[in-house]
């Protein structure tokens, strides 16, 4: 007779995939794309879509320490007027159910992107 081992469970340890900090920064990482967050619809990395372009947020707020908290309640509760020239008045809609530590991600990400 044979004895088939079953293996309990097949414990696949993912981990963390590290940023790859050698790439070019001219897309955002696949966990921004994650339908929570639709910052994609309207930005991209590196040129202007409907808002501005992250690389042309983090050099504007480079070296603003209160800039991060400023950008948390700004696309929380949405607006306009920072980058009308950019946008032609457009405004980012509120996104409120962004938790603030998925959003602060996000910023952290963004703002990691100055020049
Ligand atoms: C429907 C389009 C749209 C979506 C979706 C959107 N944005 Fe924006 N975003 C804009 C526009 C337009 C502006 C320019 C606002 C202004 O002129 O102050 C902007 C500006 C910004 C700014 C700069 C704000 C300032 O005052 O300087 C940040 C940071 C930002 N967006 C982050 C995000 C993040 C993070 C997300 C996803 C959670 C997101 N946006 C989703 C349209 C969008």
């Amino acid at each position: 007779m044979e004895k088939t081992v079953k293996s309990g469970k097949l414990i696949l340890a993912a981990g963390l995939m590290a940023a790859p900090l050698a790439a070019p920064a001219a897309d955002m990482p696949d966990w921004i794309k994650m339908p929570t967050y639709d910052c994609k619809a309207c930005h991209a990395i590196d040129h202007k879509l409907v808002g501005p372009a992250w690389q042309d947020v983090a050099n504007k707020y480079k070296g603003d320490a209160k800039a991060e908290a400023m950008l948390m309640q700004k696309v929380k509760k949405g607006g306009k007027g920072n980058w009308d020239k950019v946008t032609g008045g457009v405004a980012m809609p509120p996104h409120p159910n962004i938790s603030d530590a998925d959003l602060k991600k996000v910023l952290d990400f963004e703002l990691s992107l100055a020049k």
